[in-house]
């Protein structure tokens, strides 16, 4: 891994920004990415040096506690995204544009885009989708905002395939994974990631590409690695694909704790004399 004249890795820079992501593949430095929704939090993976925060849409599942990520709103994805930026001093924050607010409208697209950057302060968006985006791709990086793509597995697009099954096995699909995101380089993206496909396949496409290729589910020959922070938290419990690595498990602690909590405060153990005025 090159290193900076200080000898710190490139990620440890004052702050990420795209040109770092770019830098950072070319040093062959993983990128590490996680996704954040809340002020605390966000402060918790700034402070761990996370190199990219993803408000991503997967607040709708793990915050709102809804089946799919459909359902979250354009301002709702700004609450998130504004709260996670106030925390935030160093990360590259990137904002998911969530369903139904660009897709099949370019004008659209680039409106909520602005909304998003204008109203959160924001460094980048996320899109899900190749070439049938193209055009909304276009008019955004076109108007000065960076724009990540997202190919595999889209879950705004859950009932078109109707299965979270492993994507693009059969080679016509991995051929226009390949098209896709090689237009969304061609269209000016700083990075794409990749959901849930073969390792092998999303090796060639991060080698085919001179961008950044981040994998969720998608092996370890990608350029970095990105996870839904409840997840590799242990604060769910109910998803447990195979590519998810738990590094605590919170929802027992968290449970163990309000469980002391209750007892104490049954019994009458809490607050004790010094625990008040
Ligand atoms: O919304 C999200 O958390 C995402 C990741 C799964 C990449 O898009």
């Amino acid at each position: 891994m090159n290193k900076r004249k200080d000898n710190l890795p490139l990620s440890q820079s004052k702050k990420v920004t795209t040109n770092t992501l770019q830098q950072m593949k070319l040093n062959k430095e993983k990128i590490s990415m996680l996704t954040a929704y809340d002020y605390s939090m966000a402060k918790i993976l700034d402070a761990a040096g996370i190199d990219v925060i993803l408000v991503g849409d997967s607040a709708s599942n793990v915050i709102a506690g809804h089946e799919t990520t459909l359902p979250i709103t354009l301002d709702q994805m700004i609450y998130h995204a504004a709260s996670v930026i106030r925390a935030v001093q160093r990360a590259l924050v990137v904002v998911d544009i969530p369903f139904g607010s660009y897709q099949g409208n370019s004008k659209m697209a680039l409106s909520s885009a602005i909304r998003i950057m204008k109203e959160t302060g924001a460094h980048a968006i996320k899109m899900e989708g190749g070439t049938e985006i193209k055009e909304s791709v276009d008019r955004i990086i076109s108007a000065g905002i960076p724009v990540m793509g997202h190919l595999g597995l889209t879950p705004q697009s859950i009932y078109k395939f109707g299965t979270y099954a492993v994507r693009a096995k059969e080679a016509v699909e991995a051929k226009k994974l390949i098209t896709d995101a090689t237009a969304l380089q061609n269209s000016g993206c700083f990075g794409v990631v990749l959901e849930k496909i073969p390792a092998n396949l999303a090796g060639q496409v991060a080698k085919k590409l001179k961008i950044p290729v981040i994998g969720i589910g998608a092996g370890g020959k990608v350029d970095g690695q990105v996870l839904v922070l409840h997840d590799m938290l242990g604060l769910t419990t109910e998803f447990s694909p195979r590519f998810l690595r738990r590094y605590l498990n919170l929802f027992e602690d968290i449970k163990g704790a309000v469980e002391g909590y209750i007892e104490d405060v049954k019994s009458e153990d809490f607050p004790n004399t010094k625990e008040q005025y």
